[in-house]
């Protein structure tokens, strides 16, 4: 069997790859999370992966809390450029693949057409400095890697789905931003199109999202239509939203959509769109 080290394991992609990966016949995931494997750590890193032999890391662990991260900046960089510096450095020594992750917020947001993976990064958000800065030092260390960036995640885990959800259990009514346009992307999704990738030596940076785009009050709208919710959805602006939150709010792109370009120029990967993912993510839920 092939090894597959993933990494941060109990977060939402982890836990899809998992699910992809169940069963098979040829790879075994080797699961790790902050627990057992501290992906800042390069001398627990390099002595884990020497010893483990895998065919390839999955590094699915990060610090995703983007508003954390504005103020937790050292934290920040350790796991989102630190972390998958260490990896890359293992992985070469190891002479395995480097599957990474990233995310729409390398991109400023100011665009109006979809970013491809030929556009320049420009991050405005800590969060987003941190994951390019762990992207340069995957170029830099990893000799075999993948770059998968991807945006809007929902899976088995925290996030914007679930929250909404539970929100429509005790209110009537929700605010929510109606100008941040992007691309909803389930995690199992996520995980067929890396597991796709990985046995192949298509390396390089790839733009990963569901197809389609919508902004985050009408993605809420579709969430209630689906789930059979009556609560109704109020648009605001990022402007109105930000004046009313409590606590410091990252800069989110206004316009986060990534074209799945590399994808289509080189593989006959398809996404699903969105609706159609979030409809299966409900029903499964
Ligand atoms: N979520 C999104 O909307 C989104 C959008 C675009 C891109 N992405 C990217 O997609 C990838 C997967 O995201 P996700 O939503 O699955 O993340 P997630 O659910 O937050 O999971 C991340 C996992 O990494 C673990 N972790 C944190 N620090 C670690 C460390 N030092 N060493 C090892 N593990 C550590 C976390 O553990 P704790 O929970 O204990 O901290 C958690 O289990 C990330 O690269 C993320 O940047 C996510």
């Amino acid at each position: 069997m092939k090894k597959l080290i993933v990494t941060g394991a109990n977060g939402q992609l982890g836990r899809a790859i998992n699910q992809v990966y169940a069963g098979s016949s040829e790879y075994e995931c080797v699961n790790t999370d902050v627990q057992d494997l501290d992906i800042t750590k390069i001398d627990a890193v390099l002595r884990y992966v020497d010893e483990v032999k895998p065919y390839a890391i999955i590094n699915c662990a990060a610090h995703t809390n983007v508003n954390v991260c504005e103020t937790d900046v050292d934290n920040a960089y350790r796991i989102n450029a630190i972390g998958p510096r260490n990896l890359s450095i293992a992985a070469s020594r190891a002479g395995a693949k480097l599957m990474h992750v990233s995310t729409d917020y390398v991109f400023d947001g100011h665009a109006s057409v979809p970013y491809t993976e030929f556009d320049m990064p420009n991050p405005e958000a800590v969060y987003g400095k941190t994951k390019l800065a762990g992207e340069q030092f995957v170029k830099e260390f990893a000799k075999d890697y993948f770059i998968v960036r991807t945006a809007w995640l929902y899976g088995d885990g925290k996030n914007f789905v679930k929250t909404m959800l539970s929100l429509s259990e005790t209110h009537d009514r929700v605010t929510v931003v109606g100008d941040q346009f992007g691309s909803p992307t389930s995690a199992s999704e996520l995980a067929k199109a890396i597991a796709s990738l990985l046995p192949t030596d298509n390396f390089g940076v790839f733009h990963g999202t569901c197809e389609g785009i919508t902004n985050w009050a009408d993605f809420t709208r579709e969430i209630y239509r689906l789930a059979g919710k009556t609560t109704e959805v109020i648009t605001v602006t990022s402007e109105e939203y930000e004046k009313n939150a409590a606590g410091v709010v990252a800069p989110r792109p206004a316009y986060s959509v990534l074209e799945n370009y590399m994808l289509k120029l080189t593989t006959n990967h398809m996404f699903s769109d969105w609706e159609k993912a979030i409809a299966e993510y409900i029903r499964n839920m």
